[in-house]
């Protein structure tokens, strides 16, 4: 049984390292993930654990903990409005932003991008909808290095790909040996790369759209303020910040211009 005091000392580093608010209500859910860490680790002791991960010399055992710790649900085509949005606004995008125009170039940020389905799915909306002229240059990142590298290899299951028909799953993906990997035309447009939205964005130019969804609701107040001060900092003006569904930037949109339920705006 987890003890108060290694709660607490658990829920600091998860806070401190990975920007996940893990309050009293997630207690249980916290203890039954470290239950499954512990004896993966053939480890006994919560404190023994504890040691190991602070020293962070194991990376393997840090990298777990990162992969269990998170959760990396999503799919193909999620929250679908955002991509109606985009084919449905080209011109009001160009006009906002007339960067993409003059540089033929469009930057896109897939933010905590889990498994890859939402980089490859933005990489397939862009490229359906834009002119063959634009360059499409997409970077996907997530602090999960298992997540990264699943995206990476773009390989999924046919149950992961009900969101398509026949024709679609023939134009995207390539079968084989039972998996549906994504076609070298589509993966060509995208970077992967674990990065943790924690630190300091290392970036030499701006974004022209950034999707953070549904990752904002594991972080506090005050570190999704921190975050969205980063986001604008990291758009162009003109360029777009969409958001998850269940997730608000009330009270905090600083200088991001609502424009739509979970679409912001920098426009300064
Ligand atoms: C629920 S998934 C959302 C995936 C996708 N954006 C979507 O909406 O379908 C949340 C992702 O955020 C990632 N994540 C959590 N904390 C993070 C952090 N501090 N930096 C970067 N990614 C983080 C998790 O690893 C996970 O893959």
């Amino acid at each position: 049984m987890l003890s108060e005091k290694q709660f607490e000392k658990y829920e600091k580093l998860i806070y401190e390292q990975l920007g996940i608010s893990y309050r009293q209500a997630k207690r249980e859910m916290l203890q039954s993930k470290l239950n499954k860490l512990l004896r993966r680790a053939g480890i006994t002791c919560y404190d023994e654990y504890y040691n190991l991960l602070l020293n962070k010399s194991n990376n393997k055992l840090w990298d777990s903990f990162v992969d269990e710790i998170t959760i990396h649900k999503t799919d193909f085509f999620r929250e679908e409005n955002h991509f109606e949005y985009i084919k449905n606004n080209l011109d009001s995008i160009f006009q906002n932003n007339p960067r993409i125009i003059k540089n033929n170039e469009i930057k896109v940020w897939s933010s905590a991008c889990s498994t890859g389905e939402e980089p490859y799915t933005i990489a397939m909306v862009l490229k359906e909808c834009l002119p063959e002229s634009i360059n499409i240059k997409i970077l996907g990142t997530d602090i999960s290095n298992k997540v990264v590298s699943h995206a990476q290899k773009g390989a999924y299951d046919l149950s992961e790909l009900t969101v398509f028909n026949s024709y679609q799953i023939h134009q995207y993906f390539d079968k084989i040996e039972g998996k549906y990997i994504v076609k070298p035309l589509i993966k060509e447009l995208i970077t992967l790369r674990t990065f943790n939205l924690m630190q300091n964005f290392p970036f030499k130019s701006n974004f022209d759209i950034i999707f953070s969804r549904n990752v904002m609701i594991y972080f506090n107040n005050s570190t999704q303020e921190e975050l969205i001060i980063k986001y604008y900092n990291a758009l162009t003006s003109g360029g777009l910040l969409f958001i998850g569904h269940s997730e608000s930037l009330t009270q905090k949109q600083y200088k991001l211009k609502y424009i739509h339920p979970t679409i912001y705006m920098r426009t300064v």
